[in-house]
């Protein structure tokens, strides 16, 4: 077994550690000889990046993806995106390359920090926003038990959200019919206040935030009334999420501008998963980019 580490953090799932975990697998498994079984074990970054590694290294090479942290679990270590970021967006670069085994122990989560332990919930939060009435339910009413990571709750949470993920992954696993584009409920604005506030925010954090935007503009187009927004705002608080990023002190402009370079931006036109109610969701191209603008300035001021 060869062990490679990648350092800690957001800023690490880059193209120069991509670099150094290729280089590992260049001079453990050459050409000739062995094939390599790359076993993924860390949080979303390692996910994605030891991934991205595994899908072009010789042209793609086996691997599994052992998710560590609860975001991992119920999101990244699943579905085959793979990738790193560049300095201009999030994620820039990438492959859809699918793990032969996700092995996901929650026992691993005992150590993780309660703030990464708020980050998963984000996704968490997604998952029952976009598709399940009865989990959001759920959640309003054991927060505190999940946050405690109560092996009761936390397992069949993790699983109904790795199924969903699965399903979603499954109906389209190119992401060439556009069906995916559901787990990017409040990434639009989530990753890009991510990005500006230069990785102060966990992916979770930026993602509550976001999601909070997604459901303003539904309210704005007319999609659903404020009372979607104030309970989706209350599960937040309640998760001890932000939700706003005042305290960033971040301006709207570079939020915006480092929006329109994300992938989601297609020849310039938005394309955002707005909500009608829990479990409701729509992909709506071209919304109005004052309304955006408004409500990025709302969550920011
Ligand atoms: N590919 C996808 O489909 C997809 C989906 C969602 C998120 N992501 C990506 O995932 C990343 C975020 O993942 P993350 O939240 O896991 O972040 P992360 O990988 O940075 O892990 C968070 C922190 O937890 C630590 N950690 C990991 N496992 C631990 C454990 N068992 N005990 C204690 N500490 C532990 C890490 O060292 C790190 O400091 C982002 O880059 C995001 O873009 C990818
Ligand atoms: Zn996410």
């Amino acid at each position: 077994m060869v062990r490679h580490d990648v350092p800690d953090g957001e800023e690490n799932k880059n193209w120069e550690q991509f670099g150094r975990a290729i280089d590992a697998l260049a001079a453990s498994f050459p050409e000739t000889g062995a094939v390599p079984l790359v076993l993924n074990l860390g949080g979303g970054v390692v996910s994605d990046l030891g991934g991205f590694a595994a899908a072009v290294y010789r042209r793609g090479v086996p691997y599994v993806q052992a998710p560590s942290t609860l975001l991992a679990c119920v999101d990244s270590g699943v579905g085959g995106k793979t990738g790193v970021n560049h300095a201009r967006a999030k994620n820039l670069i990438g492959a859809i390359y699918q793990p032969k085994l996700v092995l996901a122990d929650v026992a691993l989560l005992a150590t993780l920090d309660p703030r990464e332990v708020r980050s998963g919930v984000a996704e968490i939060i997604k998952y029952a926003v976009t598709f399940d009435n009865e989990l959001f339910r759920t959640l309003e009413e054991r927060m505190a038990d999940l946050l405690a990571l109560k092996k009761e709750i936390l397992l069949p949470v993790v699983r109904q959200c790795y199924e969903m993920k699965a399903r979603v992954v499954e109906s389209d696993e190119e992401d060439r019919l556009g069906k995916r584009i559901v787990l990017n409920f409040g990434h639009t604005v989530g990753h890009a206040l991510e990005m500006a506030a230069e990785f102060q925010l966990t992916h979770g954090e930026a993602i509550a935030v976001g999601m909070l935007a997604a459901t303003r503009i539904s309210e704005r187009l007319g999609l659903c009334g404020p009372a979607l927004n104030d309970r989706l705002k209350k599960l937040i608080e309640s998760a001890g999420l932000p939700t706003s990023a005042r305290d960033l002190l971040l301006r709207p402009e570079k939020v915006l501008e480092i929006m329109q370079r994300d992938k989601k931006f297609v020849g310039g036109t938005s394309r955002f998963v707005l909500i009608r109610d829990i479990g409701q969701w729509e992909a709506v191209r071209g919304v109005d980019m004052r309304v955006v603008r408004e409500v990025v300035e709302e969550l920011l001021a």
